[in-house]
């Protein structure tokens, strides 16, 4: 038997003004986006901002359904509308951000579980870590260069591979 494990870098920025301009500009895109979300059912509105290797940045918002499982989270709405629109083209980045129903908060919040995976997903496709940039409106931003290392373990398309 052998004990091991496994650890997950990431940066803490105190504030938006201490990320690199084009973070910055990214997470203000996530902002911005908030305000497209269609959440009436739970009121948390998702905002997503992603830069690809072209240099072109798309927002997307999470889209919300009544039959609830039918609602899409932010960031694969993004994701999906730049695979759509700039099939090939890798994503570099990823800012997050959200509005509850308290208001704008000021701690990061990150991608959930089916996000994760499809995050995965792109890195493989691509070969490119997408890096993502967690925060309020307000407070500490994390910075994760790496989506993968959020899911330690991960499915991937090796194993639906016949030997
Ligand atoms: N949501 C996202 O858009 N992204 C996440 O990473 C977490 C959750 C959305 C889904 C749903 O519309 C609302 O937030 C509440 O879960």
């Amino acid at each position: 038997m052998k004990q091991t494990h496994i650890n997950i870098p990431f940066q803490i920025f105190p504030d938006l003004k201490s990320l690199d301009a084009a973070d910055a500009q990214l997470m203000e895109a996530a902002r911005v986006a908030t305000g497209h979300a269609y959440a009436p059912y739970s009121k948390f509105s998702v905002g997503a901002a992603i830069r690809l290797e072209n240099g072109s940045i798309l927002t997307g918002s999470n889209q919300e359904n009544a039959s609830f499982p039918a609602g899409i989270c932010a960031e694969r709405v993004t994701l999906s509308a730049a695979s759509a629109t700039f099939p090939g083209i890798a994503v570099t980045s990823m800012a997050l951000t959200y509005i509850n129903v308290s208001g704008t908060g000021n701690r990061p919040i990150s991608p959930c579980g089916i996000c994760r995976q499809t995050l995965a997903e792109y890195e493989q496709r691509f070969g490119r870590s997408i890096r993502l940039i967690l925060g309020g409106f307000s407070g500490e931003i994390f910075l994760i260069s790496r989506a993968t290392d959020l899911l330690p373990f991960a499915f991937s398309s090796q194993e639906l591979k016949q030997l």
